[in-house]
């Protein structure tokens, strides 16, 4: 597998993107699931979202976060004061990794070639998007952009530069990293990880004034 640069338009637009995803062959994950997920929202637009990959709904439905997960991130985001409708929400991988169990589809987490596969197409949505501030939400997105060593805990709520070296972008971004809102959703103590995802995403409009 080539990884998905052979399949990025020339000259991109959101339309062209999200039919191109379509013919991706940049790794294995296109041969289970039902479609390519582009992202979705304003372009350009000053904030952009970037998650793991589709869940089961994004996947049948062809647009990210609009399952349980993105229902709790709207959720976060109007809690802190970011309407919904101004963002662009992503993904580092376009295609759902799952394993099935029974007649359920469980997610899996993509591994790391197939994260770095799949970046072309997330370098070409900055490029189009041309935000100023990226929320890095959960590990998978973090690593994607900071490499292995990322760790949410140690990350997460402080503004950080976009790596030189990653993408030749002519505006980098600054980024904020939080949890996943897939983590909150499991997790024990929801109460105090929505607030904590709240008060990340506080940081992000903080930073765009
Ligand atoms: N989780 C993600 O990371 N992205 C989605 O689009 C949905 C759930
Ligand atoms: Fe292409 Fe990404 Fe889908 Fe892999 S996950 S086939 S690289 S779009």
């Amino acid at each position: 597998y080539p990884g998905a640069g052979p399949w990025v338009p020339d000259e991109p637009d959101e339309d062209r993107l999200r039919s191109a995803v379509q013919e991706c062959r940049g790794c294995d994950l296109y041969l289970d699931a039902t479609q390519g997920v582009m992202g979705d929202g304003p372009v350009p637009a000053r904030l952009m979202l970037v998650g793991e990959q589709p869940g089961d709904q994004e996947d049948k439905q062809g647009l990210p976060f609009v399952g349980p997960a993105g229902r709790l991130l709207d959720r976060a985001l109007g809690e802190a004061g970011i309407d919904p409708a101004g963002v662009y929400k992503t993904n580092v991988v376009k295609h759902f990794r799952f394993k099935r169990d029974g007649g359920k589809r469980i997610h899996k987490s993509p591994v790391r070639w197939q994260v770095a596969a799949c970046e072309p197409w997330l370098l070409t949505e900055l490029g189009l998007v041309r935000p100023e501030v990226v929320v890095l939400l959960g590990a998978t997105a973090g690593q994607a952009v900071y490499g292995s060593g990322f760790r949410v805990g140690a990350a997460r709520g402080t503004p950080t530069p976009w790596p030189e070296q990653l993408g030749s972008l002519e505006a980098p971004p600054t980024t904020v990293a939080s949890a996943h809102p897939s983590s909150v959703l499991r997790s024990r103590q929801r109460d105090a990880d929505l607030a904590a995802l709240v008060a990340d995403l506080v940081v992000a409009r903080e930073l765009l004034g």
